[in-house]
């Protein structure tokens, strides 16, 4: 199984690291543009190998992507940051470009890969990676769900004073502050609804910490976040790499599932050795409909930005 991680940054390093401590992948290839970089990180976290107890080569290349060939799987993490004083407009139109050469270039070297896209705007460039390379939408999957959900099960446990692993929970929708939908009604605490311990204020807290989990992170660091993103992708890429028929909210390409058509916005599906094996359609309330309309029409919005 190789694997091959575009971006040496914060988190396409954090992905191979924790794709290389799972110990489940042959070879890692870590790619960025800036001369020595992945080269560098590689090699670091090659040095860690006997640490960590894993197998896994990892290399690193600088904007060579004949190393890539024949990839199973391609985790796309470039793009620019957004900078203070930067409109979302313009962090679109740099991204786009770069997130439309690299899925390009991959492709052209490993023709039946599984695309995973991180970049941002997550959503709008995974709709971008399926205008611009004609895949089968189940090899485009955009990463942001697995990543929200995660946030909202720190922030379930959290309010309820429970360990982590007590807690379950789901986020569909856009990858965006107002986008993400928590699902508080299904969440759990070991198969108990979370609204049988938390008032609906308290709950209605933990969805907005949830939201802008990622913006709080951001304005902690300086930066946005690569831990739980680097996790989230290893999980997903793990489920695909293994077989393992998991249960992931994950950008994908809607085509009348959920009332919504040509955008792609985090729903349940289901990965395994094929990518996107199918998607969970599942009952929504009220609410949690027009939440979802909301959250799409933000998303087209910004995929209006895009020139295709
Ligand atoms: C975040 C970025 C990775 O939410 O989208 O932290």
């Amino acid at each position: 199984m190789k694997i091959t991680v575009v971006g040496a940054g914060a988190v396409g390093a954090s992905c191979a690291e924790y794709i290389a401590i799972k110990n489940f992948a042959s070879e890692v290839v870590l790619l960025d543009i800036k001369e020595g970089y992945a080269e560098g990180k590689a090699m670091d976290l090659m040095q860690t190998a006997s640490l960590n107890g894993f197998d896994t080569k990892i290399t690193g290349v600088t904007n060579d992507y004949s190393k890539t060939a024949n990839s199973d799987i391609c985790v796309i993490t470039s793009g620019i940051p957004r900078k203070p004083g930067m409109t979302r407009e313009e962090l679109i139109g740099i991204n786009a470009g770069i997130v439309k050469s690299v899925s390009s270039s991959l492709i052209e070297h490993s023709p039946n890969t599984i695309l995973i896209v991180v970049s941002n705007p997550m959503d709008t460039m995974t709709y971008l990676v399926h205008k611009t390379t004609n895949l089968p939408k189940s090899r485009i999957i955009g990463m942001g769900g697995a990543l929200d959900s995660a946030r909202f099960k720190y922030r379930l446990a959290e309010a309820l004073g429970a360990p982590i692993s007590d807690v379950d929970g789901m986020v569909i929708g856009g990858h965006s502050d107002k986008g993400m939908v928590p699902l508080t009604r299904h969440a759990t605490r070991n198969s108990i609804k979370v609204t049988e311990f938390l008032s609906e204020e308290r709950l209605e807290q933990v969805k907005e910490d949830t939201k802008v989990g990622g913006a709080t992170l951001t304005k902690l660091l300086g930066t946005s976040a690569w831990y739980a993103p680097g996790a989230a992708v290893s999980g997903l890429v793990q489920a695909i790499a293994c077989e393992q028929q998991k249960m992931f909210p994950c950008s994908t390409l809607l085509e009348g599932e959920y009332g919504l058509n040509d955008l792609c916005i985090g729903v349940p599906v289901i990965l395994g050795k094929n990518g996107i094996e199918r998607i969970v359609d599942i009952e929504l309330n009220d609410a949690e409909k027009a939440h979802m309309i909301q959250s799409a029409e933000g998303v087209k919005k910004t995929n209006g930005l895009l020139e295709l």
